[in-house]
């Protein structure tokens, strides 16, 4: 039983504490990204665009982006890019293999609030990995929203990621797919960056949100071409990925002056984000 805090409160252990969690199944997805699914002990509740604290006992934890939609079961799914001592070691782990869960963590994005609408997603690199979380639900009620696009950009063929996701989102919504350069892999979709197809986009403004994931640099050239179509700032909504340790708004290193992005965010509607625009440059 979880003994009450000082404060009365009783703390809600799942956020301290890591759960055990069992990987059913892990692929590559590219040469640095591996696709992970791990079964909880009981069902993560969370909402699209949240992210858990990952850890390996013995090496140490990194927020790591949900990639699955909500579902009932216990099943969690992530795509973990090889970066360092953490993300390295993830990588030589095996089916069997155990691992600690935190969380869920962060804001995530208000679905709800996105009925009726038309939502232009617009993901760049491992930003289709927290997208993914969000489109999969909006998918399965794809009646309750308007027109459904999504443009994604990869730096090359190789690097693709969710290549048989995007073949089968593509038959209930407009898929548009642009890697820079061709060189590495045949390629059956476009070249080009993620902002080219937004000058001739079929967009009502009025009717349209707009939903961006990918590297912050990113943002600045998405929301110009926005800009351009009369896309209100109020209809953008933005994943900021700052760096982050405890998860919980106790360490201050997701802090950006008076905001913890790892509660308030990582998503935030980019008209409210006024000094955290910093975190776009
Ligand atoms: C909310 C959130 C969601 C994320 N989701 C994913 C995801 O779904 N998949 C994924 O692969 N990665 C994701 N990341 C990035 C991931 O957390 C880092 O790659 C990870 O912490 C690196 O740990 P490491 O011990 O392997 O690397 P380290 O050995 O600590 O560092 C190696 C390199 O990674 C960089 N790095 C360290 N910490 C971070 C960080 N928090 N963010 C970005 N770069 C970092 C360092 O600058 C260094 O260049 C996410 C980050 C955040 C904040
Ligand atoms: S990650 Fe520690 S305060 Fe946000």
């Amino acid at each position: 039983m979880t003994a009450p805090s000082t404060s009365g409160i009783v703390p809600d252990p799942t956020l301290y504490l890591p759960r055990p969690a069992r990987i059913l199944e892990v692929r590559d997805l590219t040469a640095r990204e591996r696709f992970f699914r791990v079964a909880l002990p009981e069902p993560l509740q969370h909402r699209p665009g949240q992210f858990v604290m990952l850890s390996r006992p013995g090496i140490g934890e990194a927020p790591i982006s949900i990639s699955n939609g909500p579902r009932g079961d216990n099943i969690l799914e992530m795509v973990i890019r090889k970066a360092g001592s953490l993300t390295g070691v993830l990588h030589t782990l095996k089916v069997g293999d155990w691992v600690g869960v935190r969380g869920p963590f962060g804001s995530g994005f208000p679905l709800a609030e996105f009925q009726g609408m038309d939502l232009l997603f617009v993901a760049g690199g491992l930003g289709l990995v927290p997208l993914r979380s969000l489109i999969q639900p909006v998918l399965a009620e794809a009646h309750r929203y308007g027109t459904l696009t999504l443009i994604c950009g990869f730096r090359s063929p190789a690097e693709e990621l969710y290549r048989e996701d995007l073949q089968a989102w593509g038959r209930q919504a407009r898929v548009l797919r642009l890697v820079n350069e061709t060189a590495s892999l045949p390629w059956d979709g476009g070249i080009g960056l993620v902002t080219d197809p937004l000058a001739t986009l079929p967009l009502d403004p009025a009717r349209t949100l707009a939903i961006l994931c990918g590297p912050p640099v990113m943002y600045k050239f998405v929301i110009t071409g926005l800009d351009a179509r009369n896309v209100p700032h109020d209809h953008i909504f933005v994943d900021l990925e700052r760096r982050m340790k405890c998860g919980v708004g106790k360490c201050g290193h997701c802090q950006i002056n008076q905001v913890y992005c790892c509660q308030e965010g990582p998503v935030f509607r980019f008209s409210a984000i006024g000094p955290l625009r910093e975190a776009l440059s």
